[in-house]
Protein backbone atom coordinates (compact mmCIF):
# COMPACT_ATOMS: atom_id res chain seq x y z
CA UNK A 1 0.00 0.00 0.00
CA UNK A 2 1.28 3.74 -0.86
CA UNK A 3 0.52 5.87 1.88
CA UNK A 4 1.31 8.57 -0.11
CA UNK A 5 -1.69 7.84 -2.16
CA UNK A 6 -3.77 7.29 0.64
CA UNK A 7 -3.50 10.49 2.20
CA UNK A 8 -4.25 11.85 -1.17
CA UNK A 9 -7.24 10.16 -2.43
CA UNK A 10 -8.67 10.23 1.34
CA UNK A 11 -11.55 13.65 1.29
CA UNK A 12 -14.35 14.64 2.99
CA UNK A 13 -17.44 12.72 1.44
CA UNK A 14 -20.63 15.09 1.06
CA UNK A 15 -22.47 12.70 -0.45
CA UNK A 16 -22.45 8.98 -0.34
CA UNK A 17 -24.11 6.24 -2.25
CA UNK A 18 -27.11 5.04 -0.12
CA UNK A 19 -27.25 1.69 -2.28
CA UNK A 20 -23.70 0.29 -1.26
CA UNK A 21 -23.08 -1.49 2.31
CA UNK A 22 -20.26 -2.66 4.13
CA UNK A 23 -20.06 -6.29 4.33
CA UNK A 24 -19.14 -8.06 7.78
CA UNK A 25 -15.27 -7.99 7.70
CA UNK A 26 -15.24 -4.15 6.87
CA UNK A 27 -17.05 -3.37 10.31
CA UNK A 28 -14.63 -6.22 11.79
CA UNK A 29 -11.69 -4.08 11.17
CA UNK A 30 -13.80 -0.92 11.65
CA UNK A 31 -13.92 -2.59 15.19
CA UNK A 32 -10.56 -2.90 15.46
CA UNK A 33 -9.19 0.44 14.40
CA UNK A 34 -11.44 2.12 16.96
CA UNK A 35 -10.50 -0.02 19.81
CA UNK A 36 -6.47 -0.69 18.77
CA UNK A 37 -5.84 2.61 18.81
CA UNK A 38 -2.89 4.69 21.06
CA UNK A 39 -4.46 6.98 24.08
CA UNK A 40 -1.54 8.61 27.11
CA UNK A 41 -1.76 6.07 29.32
CA UNK A 42 -3.79 3.41 27.86
CA UNK A 43 -6.41 5.49 29.58
CA UNK A 44 -8.84 4.61 26.22
CA UNK A 45 -11.76 7.03 27.44
CA UNK A 46 -13.99 6.50 25.09
CA UNK A 47 -17.37 5.02 23.36
CA UNK A 48 -18.44 4.04 20.49
CA UNK A 49 -21.73 3.69 19.10
CA UNK A 50 -21.72 2.28 15.65
CA UNK A 51 -25.16 1.93 13.31
CA UNK A 52 -25.33 0.56 10.02
CA UNK A 53 -29.26 0.65 9.85
CA UNK A 54 -31.96 3.18 8.58
CA UNK A 55 -33.58 3.28 11.74
CA UNK A 56 -30.09 4.10 13.89
CA UNK A 57 -29.00 6.62 11.62
CA UNK A 58 -32.24 8.31 11.39
CA UNK A 59 -31.95 8.42 15.71
CA UNK A 60 -28.29 9.74 14.89
CA UNK A 61 -29.48 11.91 12.37
CA UNK A 62 -31.69 13.88 15.30
CA UNK A 63 -28.46 15.48 15.84
CA UNK A 64 -28.70 16.77 12.39
CA UNK A 65 -31.51 19.63 12.23
CA UNK A 66 -31.93 22.71 11.95
CA UNK A 67 -28.95 24.42 12.14
CA UNK A 68 -27.29 21.29 11.57
CA UNK A 69 -29.02 20.29 8.61
CA UNK A 70 -26.23 20.48 6.41
CA UNK A 71 -24.88 16.78 7.99
CA UNK A 72 -28.39 15.33 7.90
CA UNK A 73 -27.87 13.57 4.16
CA UNK A 74 -24.80 12.28 4.78
CA UNK A 75 -25.23 10.36 8.32
CA UNK A 76 -28.53 9.03 6.63
CA UNK A 77 -26.83 7.74 3.30
CA UNK A 78 -23.47 6.48 4.93
CA UNK A 79 -23.11 2.90 5.02
CA UNK A 80 -22.14 3.32 8.87
CA UNK A 81 -22.32 5.91 10.98
CA UNK A 82 -20.39 5.90 14.27
CA UNK A 83 -21.17 8.17 17.24
CA UNK A 84 -17.42 8.91 19.00
CA UNK A 85 -18.22 9.69 22.65
CA UNK A 86 -16.37 10.90 25.39
CA UNK A 87 -15.46 9.65 28.58
CA UNK A 88 -16.95 12.51 31.24
CA UNK A 89 -14.77 11.05 34.69
CA UNK A 90 -12.49 8.85 35.15
CA UNK A 91 -14.32 6.45 37.31
CA UNK A 92 -12.37 3.99 39.51
CA UNK A 93 -14.24 0.85 37.42
CA UNK A 94 -12.75 2.32 34.21
CA UNK A 95 -8.66 2.46 35.90
CA UNK A 96 -9.55 -0.94 36.79
CA UNK A 97 -10.92 -2.71 34.15
CA UNK A 98 -8.14 -0.98 32.05
CA UNK A 99 -5.56 -2.52 34.53
CA UNK A 100 -7.31 -5.66 34.31
CA UNK A 101 -7.27 -5.45 30.74
CA UNK A 102 -3.26 -4.80 30.73
CA UNK A 103 -2.88 -7.86 33.55
CA UNK A 104 -4.74 -10.68 31.35
CA UNK A 105 -3.22 -9.77 28.30
CA UNK A 106 0.22 -10.42 29.58
CA UNK A 107 1.82 -7.05 30.33
CA UNK A 108 2.86 -7.07 33.40
CA UNK A 109 6.00 -9.47 33.56
CA UNK A 110 6.92 -8.60 36.93
CA UNK A 111 4.35 -8.31 39.61
CA UNK A 112 5.07 -5.04 40.92
CA UNK A 113 5.04 -3.65 37.38
CA UNK A 114 1.01 -3.77 37.64
CA UNK A 115 1.50 -1.31 40.47
CA UNK A 116 2.97 0.95 39.10
CA UNK A 117 1.06 1.22 35.67
CA UNK A 118 -2.19 1.72 38.20
CA UNK A 119 -0.26 4.42 39.40
CA UNK A 120 0.99 6.30 36.58
CA UNK A 121 -1.89 6.28 35.08
CA UNK A 122 -4.15 7.44 38.51
CA UNK A 123 -1.81 10.26 38.84
CA UNK A 124 -2.43 11.91 35.34
CA UNK A 125 -5.73 11.08 35.48
CA UNK A 126 -6.00 12.82 38.60
CA UNK A 127 -3.71 15.65 37.52
CA UNK A 128 -5.60 16.27 34.64
CA UNK A 129 -9.42 16.10 36.72
CA UNK A 130 -8.45 17.57 40.07
CA UNK A 131 -5.34 20.10 39.17
CA UNK A 132 -5.86 21.02 35.96
CA UNK A 133 -9.44 20.59 36.00
CA UNK A 134 -9.76 19.63 32.52
CA UNK A 135 -10.55 15.86 32.62
CA UNK A 136 -12.89 15.67 29.94
CA UNK A 137 -10.67 18.14 27.46
CA UNK A 138 -7.48 15.35 27.97
CA UNK A 139 -9.64 13.04 27.30
CA UNK A 140 -10.93 14.06 24.09
CA UNK A 141 -7.80 14.67 22.70
CA UNK A 142 -7.13 10.87 22.94
CA UNK A 143 -11.38 10.35 20.80
CA UNK A 144 -9.74 12.74 18.14
CA UNK A 145 -6.22 10.75 18.32
CA UNK A 146 -8.50 8.06 17.33
CA UNK A 147 -10.48 9.79 15.14
CA UNK A 148 -7.13 10.66 13.29
CA UNK A 149 -6.10 6.95 13.20
CA UNK A 150 -9.46 5.98 11.93
CA UNK A 151 -9.86 8.25 9.16
CA UNK A 152 -6.94 7.08 7.50
CA UNK A 153 -7.70 3.49 8.45
CA UNK A 154 -11.08 3.81 6.69
CA UNK A 155 -9.28 4.93 3.70
CA UNK A 156 -6.44 2.33 3.69
CA UNK A 157 -9.58 0.01 2.99
CA UNK A 158 -10.81 2.16 -0.08
CA UNK A 159 -13.88 3.16 2.03
CA UNK A 160 -14.59 7.14 2.15
CA UNK A 161 -15.88 8.78 5.01
CA UNK A 162 -16.40 12.43 6.56
CA UNK A 163 -15.92 13.28 10.35
CA UNK A 164 -18.74 15.84 11.58
CA UNK A 165 -18.97 18.01 14.17
CA UNK A 166 -21.36 20.01 12.67
CA UNK A 167 -24.22 18.01 15.08
CA UNK A 168 -25.98 18.83 18.17
CA UNK A 169 -23.99 16.99 20.67
CA UNK A 170 -26.51 17.38 23.46
CA UNK A 171 -29.26 15.82 21.40
CA UNK A 172 -27.25 12.81 20.27
CA UNK A 173 -26.40 12.88 24.17
CA UNK A 174 -29.63 12.58 25.21
CA UNK A 175 -31.25 9.84 22.46
CA UNK A 176 -28.50 7.13 23.22
CA UNK A 177 -28.39 8.02 26.81
CA UNK A 178 -24.90 8.70 26.66
CA UNK A 179 -24.62 11.05 29.92
CA UNK A 180 -26.15 8.02 32.10
CA UNK A 181 -23.84 5.58 30.64
CA UNK A 182 -20.57 8.40 32.00
CA UNK A 183 -20.21 9.34 28.27
CA UNK A 184 -21.00 12.64 26.02
CA UNK A 185 -20.98 13.09 22.15
CA UNK A 186 -17.45 14.46 20.42
CA UNK A 187 -17.82 13.75 16.79
CA UNK A 188 -19.63 11.27 14.21
CA UNK A 189 -18.06 10.39 11.53
CA UNK A 190 -20.21 8.62 8.25
CA UNK A 191 -18.43 5.64 6.25
CA UNK A 192 -19.24 4.17 3.18
CA UNK A 193 -18.54 5.14 -0.19
CA UNK A 194 -19.03 8.18 -2.52
CA UNK A 195 -22.14 9.26 -4.67
CA UNK A 196 -20.63 9.57 -8.24
CA UNK A 197 -21.75 13.04 -8.11
CA UNK A 198 -20.35 14.31 -4.88
CA UNK A 199 -18.75 17.67 -6.05
CA UNK A 200 -15.92 17.22 -2.90
CA UNK A 201 -14.41 14.23 -4.71
CA UNK A 202 -12.95 15.72 -7.50
CA UNK A 203 -12.07 18.95 -5.95
CA UNK A 204 -7.91 19.38 -5.60
CA UNK A 205 -6.74 18.54 -2.19
CA UNK A 206 -5.94 22.14 -0.40
CA UNK A 207 -3.01 22.03 2.48
CA UNK A 208 -1.14 24.96 3.24
CA UNK A 209 2.68 24.71 2.21
CA UNK A 210 5.10 22.07 3.96
CA UNK A 211 7.18 24.78 4.08
CA UNK A 212 4.64 27.06 5.91
CA UNK A 213 3.42 24.29 8.77
CA UNK A 214 6.96 22.21 9.16
CA UNK A 215 10.52 23.59 10.42
CA UNK A 216 13.87 21.56 10.94
CA UNK A 217 15.08 22.97 13.69
CA UNK A 218 18.65 22.16 15.41
CA UNK A 219 21.23 22.25 18.19
CA UNK A 220 21.77 26.61 16.78
C1 LIG B 1 -12.96 17.07 13.36
C2 LIG B 1 -13.57 17.40 12.03
C3 LIG B 1 -14.85 17.87 11.94
C4 LIG B 1 -15.44 18.14 10.71
N1 LIG B 1 -16.76 18.51 10.65
C5 LIG B 1 -17.37 18.61 9.44
C6 LIG B 1 -18.78 18.80 9.34
O1 LIG B 1 -19.50 18.89 10.35
N2 LIG B 1 -19.33 18.86 8.11
C7 LIG B 1 -18.59 18.78 6.96
O2 LIG B 1 -19.15 18.83 5.86
N3 LIG B 1 -17.23 18.59 7.03
C8 LIG B 1 -16.62 18.48 8.22
N4 LIG B 1 -15.26 18.24 8.30
C9 LIG B 1 -14.47 18.09 7.05
C10 LIG B 1 -13.38 19.16 6.90
O3 LIG B 1 -13.94 20.35 6.43
C11 LIG B 1 -12.31 18.60 5.96
O4 LIG B 1 -11.66 17.53 6.60
C12 LIG B 1 -11.24 19.61 5.56
O5 LIG B 1 -11.81 20.65 4.79
C13 LIG B 1 -10.11 18.97 4.77
O6 LIG B 1 -10.60 18.36 3.60
P1 LIG B 1 -10.43 16.79 3.30
O7 LIG B 1 -10.92 16.05 4.53
O8 LIG B 1 -11.34 16.56 2.12
O9 LIG B 1 -9.01 16.50 3.03
C14 LIG B 1 -14.68 17.97 9.53
C15 LIG B 1 -13.37 17.49 9.62
C16 LIG B 1 -12.81 17.19 10.84
C17 LIG B 1 -11.43 16.61 10.90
Amino acid sequence: MDILKVLENRYSTKQFDQSKKLDKGQLQVIEQLLQKSPSSTNIQPWHFLITTTDEGKKRVAKGAQDFYAFNESKILNASAVIVFATQIDPTRMHLEDVLNQEASDGRFIQAETKEQTRAVRELFANMHKLDHKDYQHWAEKQVYLNLGQFLLGVATLGLDAIAMEGVNLKVIDEEFSLRDKGFTTSVVVAVGYHEKHDFNKNLPKSRLPITKVIEYVDGE
